[in-house]
């Protein structure tokens, strides 16, 4: 977590303008602005000929997309995509490869992105989830004192309530953030679709829940919607995503239960052994996960094996 706290990190950094392009020409000034936030990074000459690279309250989407980012600190390099910013660290590599458990390489594949919204998320509410609706609505309770701050979709998959975030208006920024390069490309393609969305306050990002591109204290809120299950690991997340948090910044995240209170005794060790593809919890385990990294005012809401919980930086 070191290297991601002084490199990276700073990348969307508000605090820190560290990020300058390898290019010959002069950098061009790229300014990411949040009404608490203000911050600066320089961008790079693939995009300087842009007349206006961002405005004082929003992104310039196509210009921070065909950009190519150099922290000057650490010197490490970060590639673009046609419509998401890649700050993983693998970005860019062209031989090297590195493959992450089942239950987070099975959201890259390309079917499973497509599918994701157009059947597979509705079968979710069989196991008690109330519908993307009705989850959004309670997380816009929780996230009550991180209103007009930056919000951050953690785990967004194809983008199902970054969308809902952004049309809100609640929020000054989203950033729809995600591993899967094919669930980034299915928002993407969403958010066209949609009119009703401004993408002048929502951006699209590839990268690990374990090594967020934020400075530390700088994120309002953040949302990890069916996700907590999907994690390489899930201490280390919930430690960055308490890293990121601001003080009185809010997480709020839904799993999948390990048991719901309904599960004979009879039937648990059955479960664990279907399961075992992904990494459910017990509502203790997840109190415990969340006190234990930092967080505070841990609150859940709990419907058969669907769980809503919320908790707050100290
Ligand atoms: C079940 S989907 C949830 C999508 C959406 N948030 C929702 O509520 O429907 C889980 C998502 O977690 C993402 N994911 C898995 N491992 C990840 C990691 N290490 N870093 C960031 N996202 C990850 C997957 O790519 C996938 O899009």
């Amino acid at each position: 977590m070191a290297m991601a706290s002084t490199s990276l990190h700073q990348s969307l950094s508000p605090k820190y303008p560290h990020l300058f392009h390898n290019s010959r020409l002069p950098p061009t000034r790229l300014r990411f602005t949040s009404l608490r936030f203000p911050s600066t990074i320089r961008a790079t000459s693939a995009v300087s000929l842009e007349p206006e690279l961002s405005t004082q309250q929003s992104f310039n989407l196509p210009a921070i997309y065909r950009s190519g980012f150099k922290c000057n600190r650490c010197n490490k390099t970060y590639s673009s995509k046609e419509n998401y910013l890649d700050l993983t660290i693998t970005a860019g590599m062209k031989d090297y490869t590195e493959v992450k458990p089942a239950r987070t390489e099975l959201f890259r594949n390309p079917l499973v992105s497509f599918l994701y919204e157009r059947g597979w998320r509705q079968n979710f509410n069989q196991s008690g989830f109330p519908g993307p609706d009705e989850e959004f609505k309670m997380a816009q309770e929780y996230f009550k004192p991180a209103e007009g701050g930056l919000l951050v979709d953690v785990s967004c998959g194809s983008g199902l309530f970054s969308r809902k975030f952004a049309k809100s208006g609640t929020y000054s920024k989203v950033i729809a953030l995600d591993f899967s390069e094919n669930m980034l490309r299915q928002c993407y393609d969403f958010i066209k679709q949609d009119d009703t969305i401004s993408t002048r306050n929502l951006a699209l990002v590839r990268a690990d829940v374990s090594r967020l591109p934020f400075a530390s204290g700088s994120v309002d809120a953040i949302h990890a919607g069916a996700a907590l299950h999907c994690w390489p690991s899930a201490s280390n997340a919930v430690a960055e995503i308490c890293r990121a948090l601001r003080s009185g910044g809010v997480f709020v995240g839904t799993t999948f239960l390990q048991y719901s209170s309904t599960t004979s005794w009879i039937e648990r060790p059955f479960r664990e052994r279907i399961m075992q593809n992904y990494n459910y919890f017990t509502e203790e385990e997840i109190e415990d996960l969340c006190t234990t990294c930092g967080l505070t005012n841990y609150t859940r809401n709990v419907q058969r094996s669907f769980i809503m919980f919320s908790a707050q930086k100290a």
